[in-house]
């Protein structure tokens, strides 16, 4: 697919930056990862780190690429470590790359110099190892990269740095050079800090529906101190995507193993758990008998400009709307097709248009806070519900507008 120019997800810019490098002759996609590294002598291992059962991150697919790097040895090669790894990684891309080398080498017409412990490699085995995480937020992605707040590089060279330097001195952004495991720590402490962000907001949303307080005004009062910051502090069904909630589990698991008492990150965990709850105890308390009733969706995505579903908190409401007995009529302007194959339900139906869900339903539930939702038709819409009741998980609409259009309207800690 990316031969032939297209990108198989949909985020915003990428698809032209692709044709414009695929026509310049300086990008090449090639499924031959032997052929790859043979003719590079940078490597960014960008490969899946998906989750285990027990919330440990499953490395598999980061050996098989250090082995194959290790038989494909023709010159110096960075191993760059960019795919989201829990600490000491790196090292095992190292120690696993030293191992496969030098039984290749050995096997084969190769010099067998090198000693068991894993250092003194650099006679023969002429690489090193860096990471150099990424900070990319899906639907903001080409911004983040070429304007980054800072990009991270834990070395344990000079010519490992120097290459990093080199690559990134084009973007001329601040650089924060570390050794390799605090690079690693880093972009796990950054996700586990911005869950921890979004799950105090949802706490405090909590609070202010239980005292009549507005957790919006909250949030700007408390982010307008720069020692807080205004991102990250939006209440709503809580966190989902295919990075928070997995990088949160990986570094509980990483620090309870190391004996850490990680209760914090356990808190901000089960409060995103609790989200869903919550929400579907304010839609209950709304509608009372949910079954038989026919609900319009608008928003699937894990949040907007994206179709990305992964670990999406829309798909868990979902789930427990159908087990209720509801009938739902979903929209999202680019998850639909995503959601169609991942969710099959009679009770389910799909519309590419907002106001087609919204025809005959006893509520609008709002769960991805896209920007055209704002711009809808509202009185267009009230007309065709069988009652206007609006949801709005993700605080998108003005309540004192969204009221006067005639809708009875619930959001989140307001
Ligand atoms: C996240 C991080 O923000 C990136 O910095 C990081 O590079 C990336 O993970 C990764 O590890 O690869 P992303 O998963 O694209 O990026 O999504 P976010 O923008 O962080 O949003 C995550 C979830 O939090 C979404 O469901 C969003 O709706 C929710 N959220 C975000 C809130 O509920 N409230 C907020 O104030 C912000």
């Amino acid at each position: 697919m990316l031969s032939a120019g297209k990108v198989p997800f949909f985020e915003p810019g990428l698809q032209d930056l692709l044709a414009k490098h695929l026509a310049s002759g300086n990008f090449r996609a090639s499924a031959d990862v032997s052929e790859a590294v043979r003719a590079s002598s940078v490597l960014f291992l960008c490969v899946g780190t998906p989750q285990r059962d027990n919330g440990e991150a499953d490395l598999s697919q980061v050996e098989a690429v250090a082995r194959v790097i290790a038989r494909n040895l023709n010159g110096y090669k960075l191993v760059i470590e960019k795919s989201t790894v829990p600490v000491i990684t790196a090292q095992w891309i190292k120690k696993t790359v030293q191992r496969y080398a030098s039984q290749s080498q050995n096997s084969g017409s190769g010099n067998s110099d090198i000693d068991g412990n894993g250092s003194g490699t650099e006679s023969f085995l002429n690489f090193d190892v860096a990471s150099n995480p990424e900070f990319l937020q899906e639907g903001k992605a080409l911004r983040d990269f070429f304007a980054p707040d800072r990009i991270v590089c834990g070395v344990e060279t000079d010519r490992a740095r120097e290459i990093l330097q080199e690559i990134y001195q084009p973007l001329a952004r601040p650089m924060v050079i570390t050794d390799i495991n605090t690079a690693e720590i880093i972009k796990h402490a950054a996700n586990a800090f911005l869950a921890t962000k979004i799950s105090f907001i949802n706490l405090v949303a909590n609070i202010c529906e239980k005292v009549g307080a507005d957790v919006t005004q909250v949030a700007k009062g408390i982010g307008a101190d720069p020692r807080i910051g205004a991102s990250f502090l939006q209440a709503g069904i809580g966190f989902g995507g295919y990075c928070l909630p997995k990088d949160l589990r990986a570094f509980i698991h990483l620090g309870t193993d190391h004996g850490i008492d990680c209760s914090l990150l356990e808190s901000v965990e089960k409060i995103n758990k609790d989200r869903i709850d919550h929400f579907l105890c304010k839609l209950r308390s709304a509608l009372w008998v949910l079954g038989g009733k026919k609900l319009g969706v608008l928003g699937l995505a894990f949040k907007p400009s994206t179709d990305d579903i992964r670990e999406a908190p829309s798909l868990q409401i979902i789930s427990r709307l159908l087990q209720d007995g509801a009938i739902l009529h979903l929209h999202d302007p680019k998850a639909l097709s995503n959601v169609k194959e991942s969710l099959k339900d009679d009770r389910l139906s799909f519309s590419e248009s907002p106001y087609e869900v919204a025809k005959k339903a006893h509520a609008l539930l709002l769960l991805t806070e896209w920007e055209d939702y704002k711009e809808l038709d509202w009185k267009r819409i009230r007309e065709s519900m069988e009652v206007p009741i609006i949801v709005d998980g993700r605080n998108l609409l003005d309540p004192v507008q969204i009221r006067q259009a005639g809708f009875e309207y619930f959001s989140i800690g307001r």
